[in-house]
């Protein structure tokens, strides 16, 4: 990992990419990082992945580019199919061709959430709906490459995209209560993949916390931290009629994830999210 000098970050626009690209700096501060949003690289287009490997060459690649709208999915499935599954399949190949690492970013959607136990890398998929079907197939092509790295990871939160702003404004906020899952800090995913890659990992992972919650009871810590009047109304999912289903226990399993970095546990999601919060409101 320290020979590494080429790195880089596609879907540059992007939350998780942000994170990503800040980790990189400062993990591998000689490394030349080129992080390329859609006009720059997309993913989809054969040319263009060709040209932004000629040019950057590569010894590591972050693909943070995904089509991530998963109710649009359902009707522009081929945008979601290219940027999901055949863009991976493009960046993958690419990747085998000049011997570079492909770090790839799936979702807890692959499993249909009818479990009661936190899904485990050797639970079979089951998607729930044509966004994690695009996701699953492109699992598959990073897989292909026996050096490349799949983290699975969920209800995405960060600097770019921040899902507790609107409960300043509104006076009555709905949120699920009944979908389960860990709210997830972009720059805690970030902040590990240097080290998983540093200690030789790869395959499938999954990135969680140790406890989960409700989206219902995530927005209620939120505005408890925040010391909001909003009034939060616990809805159910099939109320809002939404046109991709969800997983109802979309729980994942961290165990591998923490034997591979030597940790004991990843605490609970309250810990970084509390944190978030707290730098939100200083920067208000
Ligand atoms: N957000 C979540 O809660 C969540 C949950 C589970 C898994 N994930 C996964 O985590 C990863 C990062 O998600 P994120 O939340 O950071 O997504 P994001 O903020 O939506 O960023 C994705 C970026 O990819 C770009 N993109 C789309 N199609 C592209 C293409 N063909 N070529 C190049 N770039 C393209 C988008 O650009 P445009 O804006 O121009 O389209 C966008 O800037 C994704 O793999 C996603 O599936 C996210």
């Amino acid at each position: 990992m320290d020979s590494v000098s080429r790195v880089l970050i596609t879907g540059g626009g992007g939350m998780l990419a942000w994170d990503v690209a800040r980790a990189v700096r400062e993990a591998l501060p000689g490394a030349t990082l080129a992080v390329l949003a859609r006009p720059q690289l997309d993913i989809a287009q054969p040319d263009s992945v060709r040209s932004a490997f000629q040019e950057v060459r590569p010894q590591i690649v972050f693909n943070c580019a995904a089509y991530t709208n998963v109710d649009g999915a359902e009707t522009q499935r081929l945008a979601a199919e290219q940027a999901n599954a055949e863009g991976v399949g493009l960046l993958a190949e690419a990747c085998r061709a000049s011997a570079a690492r492909l770090i790839h970013f799936s979702t807890d959607q692959v499993f249909n959430g009818l479990s009661s136990v936190p899904y485990t890398e050797e639970d079979a998929a089951a998607p729930c709906n044509f966004y994690a079907q695009t996701k699953l197939a492109g699992e598959a092509f990073a897989l292909s490459g026996p050096d490349n790295l799949v983290l699975r990871v969920q209800w995405l939160y960060g600097e770019r995209k921040d899902r507790f702003t609107p409960l300043r404004t509104k006076e009555v906020f709905n949120a699920f209560e009944d979908q389960f899952g860990s709210p997830t800090w972009t720059r805690e995913i970030a902040a590990i993949l240097l080290p998983l890659l540093k200690r030789g990992a790869n395959g499938l992972f999954h990135f969680a916390y140790d406890d989960y919650a409700s989206w219902a009871q995530v927005f209620a810590f939120a505005k408890e931290s925040w010391n909001l009047p909003v009034k939060l109304v616990p809805t159910a999912t099939a109320a809002a009629k939404l046109p991709a289903a969800r997983p109802r226990f979309s729980v994942l399993s961290n165990r591998k994830l923490c034997q591979a970095l030597g940790f004991s546990g990843m605490g609970s999601w309250k810990r970084p999210l509390g944190e978030f919060l707290k730098q939100a409101q200083s920067r208000t």
